[in-house]
């Protein structure tokens, strides 16, 4: 699957948000080692902690499918806003070689990448220690 063609179903996922309370609506299309595209989109709460992010739902759905490999994430928004800190945890944990694609609503794209969106991060490895 091409970058393009991963940021256009983060397009689509989006549309699928439940956004009442920020109207910002967020997509997220998660691509597995096997080729399969998991959709995430953000879900809010009227009590505001308990919304979920996009990339959330998406890593949390591939997991329950019984998906543990991941190769890319695109995450689109209106204005190519960045992923915040505790879906980048996530990121790490399940998909820390992953490319990210930070797309907007235009589909134009920046490429990062797990490893450089949180760098030096906390990991199953440190409770070992
Ligand atoms: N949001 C995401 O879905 N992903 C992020 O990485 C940043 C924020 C959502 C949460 C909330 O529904 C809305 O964007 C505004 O914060």
């Amino acid at each position: 699957m091409s970058p393009d063609e991963l940021v256009a179903h983060a397009l689509d996922a989006r549309t699928r948000a439940y956004a009442p309370y920020s109207r910002y609506a967020v997509g997220a299309a998660l691509l597995t080692a096997d080729g399969t595209v998991i959709y995430g989109c953000n879900v809010e709460n009227a009590a505001y902690p308990a919304t979920i992010c996009a990339e959330r739902v998406a890593l949390t759905a591939a997991v329950a499918l019984g998906k543990r490999a991941f190769t890319a994430l695109a995450v689109a928004t209106q204005n190519g806003g960045a992923p915040c800190g505790i879906c980048r945890q996530v990121m790490a944990e399940l998909g820390p070689d992953m490319t990210v694609y930070i797309a907007d609503a235009a589909g134009n794209y920046q490429t990062t990448s797990v490893a450089e969106l949180l760098p030096a991060s906390f990991t199953g490895a440190d409770l070992e220690r």
